[in-house]
């Protein structure tokens, strides 16, 4: 049976790492939408049309290790904007929900345009200075050269770019839970959403 699990937000608002654990903690498996947005922005990088790469897109490309600096961030959200890239990735996106045994798919408008049917939803949201924080200090960790103010101007950047969109814009399902993870720790977000999720089960 399918049990579909949609999570939205804006960049590093703690939707991955949210996402990660539900999943774990329910036996679902796992897409993080961005990845696809992301493997689109490499290929456009190294060359690649935006839509023949959509089109072109390969599962395995999502393992590829370079899909996390924030220059395949910003052309991600740059063909993210193309509504002929969105529609080549739905079916695939779609798929992924619908499988047997439960599905928990992060994105930007998983609720609104993927799966508007979806069992629960929920918008995980941070103010911009916090989620800058969190992404400086893991792009750090990997020991990638940044700066605080550059990390801020890209999450920026990105959120304006996302929400403005004419096609599938960030902006909560009506029937979304809003998780607010501004004043949370990682465990403290785990443990609501993992209620959230148990309760709509039930
Ligand atoms: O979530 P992540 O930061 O990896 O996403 C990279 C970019 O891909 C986002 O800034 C957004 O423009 C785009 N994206 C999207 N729809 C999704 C997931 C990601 O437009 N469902």
């Amino acid at each position: 049976m399918s049990f579909t699990v949609a999570i939205d937000g804006p960049a590093a608002a703690g939707k991955g790492t949210i996402s990660k654990a539900v999943a774990a903690h329910f036996g679902f498996a796992h897409l993080d939408t961005g990845l696809l947005y992301r493997a689109v922005g490499a290929r456009v990088l190294a060359g690649a049309a935006p839509v023949a790469a959509a089109q072109a897109l390969d599962p395995v490309d999502l393992e590829s290790d370079d899909l996390r600096t924030p220059q395949v961030a910003q052309a991600a959200s740059e063909v993210a904007v193309i509504p002929e890239v969105r529609a080549a990735l739905t079916a695939f996106q779609r798929g992924f929900a619908k499988r047997s045994g439960g599905a928990v798919l992060d994105g930007r408008d998983i609720g609104t345009v993927i799966c508007p049917d979806a069992d629960v939803k929920l918008f995980v949201t941070a103010s911009p200075e916090c989620r800058a924080e969190r992404r400086f200090q893991e792009l750090l960790g990997k020991g990638t050269a940044v700066t605080f103010d550059s990390v801020l101007a890209d999450v920026k950047a990105r959120d304006a770019r996302d929400s403005g969109r004419a096609t599938a814009p960030l902006v909560p399902a009506d029937d979304a839970v809003m998780l607010d993870t501004s004043e949370l720790s990682a465990e403290q977000a785990i443990a609501a959403a993992v209620k959230i999720v148990g309760t709509a089960r039930r």
